[in-house]
């Protein structure tokens, strides 16, 4: 289909966005907000109407679809390539716009410098999220250095205020960090060669009446900046971040960067409801379709490295009893990993721990009806294992330097194929062998010295490469991505997975505020939440049954503990907590996610649809009020009517005062449904 000759129209559901063309130069931003009515366009083109400011150049050169160097734009490039020093300026001299439907290839040439870039628009007209990737061609005869190849150059507009991103460091995942935007940069930037702990690959922008978000989907090295530009609006630019060297494309080579998925909504809560909707759609199910989230029991924190054959089948008796439906026997199974200073790499059954494999206590898992689920962590190496020994040179190095380990491992480099095909025969084999439904893949460490050129870029995709070779050829298997908990979270690897493990930490007052942030980004069905041990592990904090089962309902529920220890009082809780679960979780992870904030501490989130909804009250600390002012609940029809409990509420009445709650602990939390009359 062509476009209209002035302008590139595209309209979500709620949202619209516009480029002007203008021949043999990059397209203009002219608006990316809230819908506009169809055949509404910019009263004026910005080309050739806009005023020339003093002492600026005569050629005027606004803020485009891929900012330019050293041609009159002055603001960040979308593009930092050169060779040799040589041909570091980009001003597009052709533009070709192809558009079919919801989706835009705009192709820029610049003959001078001998550069093609390629950038793809698609707004989903459902989800209001719009796909942005570019790629960047070397059409000349000599190397092109790239330093900078933004995946999506987004505009924001003048009322934007406050961006809203995610910090964090092992156990303490998805801290939410609120800066002002001034004319100083908003710069965040990952270079530990994983999505990363501490810096997630996105954020939120909170505009006057509206909320723009956007996410790379992408689990290495990555950089976002949002800039004021000189007419009064912010550009967002992210990207994957690039080390020194890092790519150098040949003649006629192309580089192709990450996706990036963008949306603008009414507030936070509606950017995260177009994601998940998104992420769901990218979604590679087995069977094509998302089953019911089973209810898991992960044995590490309540064995560790301490496997032993006999108590492992009485933990998957227990857990059968309780209603579970997924037992993941995690790390500390394979060839002498007793702690965590050897073996990664070794990657068949201890032979003392197992002296019949693991055939016999998967085949017992399974016939108690539950699926059985194998831990591994196949990128990393010890340097005290076999596969170390015969191989010292698979593990990333640079001559020269220290090996520098963390945790004890090393990292392959998965840009070798015969890395990757030595690991793919390990877990064929074991996929093969094995009654076995569910790998839990970890990634335990940064990466330093990522090869003797920087090769940050390869282990992603040499990663990815292994993990659709396995999907392909074992289609039924499921995966969870895990890095240290929740070190390798993003729209990239969800490509190729199928649940997140969110955090090591699953002290239940912790996990409030990390399962907070990630609910800004991913759906809830995709969030690992387990009922952890009291004392927890991570905090030495002790929490009722009570309060663990509720802050793990909301995800994809899960028990990390030794069932076996469980007090009669516990475990019938939990038993509780469990059915709980299994009733609710087909409207937990299908429908829609609001959170919020009412008075005096109190917490909540809606799971659900505008006719049925699952309402989640959390207090973490005493009320200091001696009556609770009502807890208000803005995603209702204040036009409807509501059943909450026993009791019908006018929608106008729980929107504008609020719900009456009966006085909660400390620790504690409600859960209600709250249907549509
Ligand atoms: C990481 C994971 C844990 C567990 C251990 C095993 O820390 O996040 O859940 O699997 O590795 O070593």
């Amino acid at each position: 289909m062509p476009h209209s000759d002035t302008w590139i129209v595209l309209h979500g559901h709620a949202s619209t966005l516009i480029l002007e063309v203008v021949p043999g130069e990059a397209p203009l931003w002219c608006y990316w907000g809230a819908r506009l009515p169809d055949g509404v366009t910019p009263a004026a083109v910005l080309r050739s109407t806009r005023p020339t400011p003093s002492f600026s150049p005569d050629f005027d050169q606004p803020f485009s679809l891929v900012p330019g160097l050293g041609q009159g734009w002055f603001g960040e490039p979308g593009l930092r390539a050169h060779r040799q020093g040589r041909d570091w300026t980009f001003q597009a001299t052709d533009c070709a716009v192809e558009q079919s439907g919801q989706q835009v290839a705009v192709t820029l040439t610049d003959v001078a410098a001998k550069i093609a870039v390629t950038a793809r628009l698609s707004l989903d007209p459902h989800s209001d999220v719009l796909t942005v990737s570019t790629t960047l061609t070397n059409q000349g005869h000599a190397p092109l250095d790239v330093q900078w190849l933004a995946a999506a150059v987004l505009p924001l507009p003048d009322h934007a205020r406050t961006v809203r991103s995610f910090s964090g460091r092992h156990n303490t995942e998805f801290v939410a960090v609120e800066d002002q935007l001034t004319r100083s940069q908003w710069r965040r930037e990952n270079r530990r060669g994983l999505t990363s702990h501490d810096c997630v690959p996105g954020a939120v922008v909170l505009a006057d009446g509206c909320a723009y978000g956007a996410q790379l989907a992408w689990s290495g090295n990555h950089c976002q900046f949002i800039d004021w530009v000189d007419d009064g609006r912010w550009q967002w630019q992210l990207g994957e971040a690039l080390m020194p060297g890092e790519i150098s494309l040949a003649p006629g080579e192309c580089l192709t960067s990450p996706e990036v998925l963008a949306t603008c909504a009414a507030d936070a809560n509606g950017v995260a409801q177009n994601f998940h909707a998104a992420i769901r759609a990218r979604m590679d199910w087995p069977g094509a379709a998302m089953r019911p989230r089973p209810v898991h029991l992960n044995t590490w924190e309540g064995f560790y490295f301490d496997h032993d054959e006999a108590a492992l089948k009485d933990l998957a008796d227990a857990a059968a009893r309780a209603g579970i439906e997924r037992f993941v026997l995690d790390d500390g199974w394979f060839h002498r990993r007793n702690d965590d200073t050897s073996s990664l790499g070794d990657w068949w059954p201890d032979d003392v721990k197992y002296p019949r494999g693991l055939g016999p206590l998967a085949d017992y898992v399974t016939s108690l009806g539950m699926e059985f689920g194998l831990w591994v962590e196949p990128e990393m190496i010890n340097p005290n294992s076999e596969l170390y020994r015969a191989h010292p040179d698979w593990a990333l190095q640079v001559a020269g330097r220290p090996l520098i380990t963390a945790r004890n491992q090393l990292v392959l480099d998965m840009g070798r194929d015969e890395v990757r095909d030595y690991l793919y025969e390990r877990l064929a084999g074991l996929l093969n062998e094995l009654p076995i439904g569910y790998l839990k893949w970890d990634h335990n460490r940064d990466l330093t010295a990522a090869g003797e050129r920087p090769s940050f870029r390869r282990q992603v995709l040499g990663a990815y490469g292994l993990l659709a070779r396995l999907r392909r050829d074992f289609p039924a298997v499921e995966i969870e991505a895990c890095a240290g908990g929740g070190g390798r979270i993003d729209a990239g690897i969800a490509r190729y997975t199928h649940r997140f493990w969110t955090s090591d930490n699953i002290d239940a007052v912790s996990r409030v505020a990390i399962q907070r942030g990630y609910l800004q980004f991913f759906p809830p069905e995709l969030m690992g939440s387990h009922v952890g041990a009291a004392p927890a592990h991570a905090t030495g904090r002790i929490q009722t049954m009570r309060f663990r089962n509720h802050v793990a309902l909301p995800g994809h529920f899960g028990v990390e503990l030794d069932l076996r220890k469980l007090g009669e009082h516990d475990l019938e809780r939990l038993g509780e907590g469990i059915a709980r679960y299994k009733a609710l979780r087909d409207r937990l992870h299908r429908g829609q996610v609001w959170q919020g904030a009412g008075a005096d501490g109190l917490l909540w989130q809606a799971h659900g649809t505008a006719e049925a909804l699952v309402l989640m009250i959390t207090r973490i600390d005493p009320q200091t009020q001696r009556h609770a002012p009502g807890l208000r609940l803005p995603m209702l029809d204040a036009t409807r009517r509501y059943r909450i409990g026993e009791t019908e509420y006018a929608g106008a009445w729980l929107v504008q005062h609020g719900l009456a709650l009966p006085p909660l602990r400390g620790e504690d939390g409600l859960v209600l449904e709250v249907t549509a009359l």
